[in-house]
């Protein structure tokens, strides 16, 4: 799987709730965590890998496999604690944010069963994160404006840059193929 960047519009969607707990879903959910543990991530919500639908996996501190479907967050602590936050959508990029301390949340496994957990410390924190995610809200949204003016501009250069050398490629091989056509040869095989 791959992991969108920030500047993809489907981070910035409501994503939709899941409505059926298939075996597709199952192993869709087992390649994210394997997508999430490849790149050393703790939390990856749906969105992130381009499906917008509500739901996303954490493997926090203590090692287990949790996976939140249709998940909504039913208390907060009122005392807020900051902690250094980073997204596997917006890498190599980290600010400080200020959240609830303790969360509990209601969400469905993947067999559909519903659950209620209160979580505090690094859980509580990746449980806000992701679950910003499936209404199209990033960490930076909650911190510095300045800050997230500056990443949002440093990931659109990224994106032209990416585009700019796509088309290059694009173009080398147009001239490739119009000269062999040109030669009467066989276009090449791929
Ligand atoms: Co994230």
């Amino acid at each position: 799987m791959e992991v969108v960047h920030l500047g993809d519009p489907v981070l910035r969607q409501k994503a939709e709730p899941v409505t059926e707990f298939t075996d597709e879903l199952r192993s869709f959910i087992n390649e994210m965590f394997d997508t999430m543990i490849e790149a050393e991530g703790v939390g990856l919500a749906a969105p992130q890998v381009g499906k917008s639908s509500r739901f996303f996996v954490i493997i926090a501190d203590d090692d287990v496999r949790r996976v939140f479907i249709n998940p909504q967050i039913i208390s907060t602590s009122a005392e807020l604690v900051p902690f250094e936050e980073g997204c596997l959508s917006i890498p190599k990029v980290y600010e400080k944010i200020m959240r609830p301390e303790k969360v509990t949340v209601q969400a469905q496994d993947e067999f559909g069963k519903k659950f209620i957990l209160e979580a505090d410390g690094l859980l509580a924190r990746i449980i806000q994160h992701e679950n910003d995610h499936l209404d199209g809200i990033l960490y930076i949204d909650k911190g510095d404006a300045d800050f997230k003016k500056k990443v949002e501009e440093q990931f659109a250069k990224r994106e032209e840059r990416r585009k700019a050398k796509l088309a290059q490629k694009k173009a080398k091989q147009a001239k490739l193929q119009a000269k062999l056509a040109k030669k009467g040869g066989n276009p090449p095989n791929a």
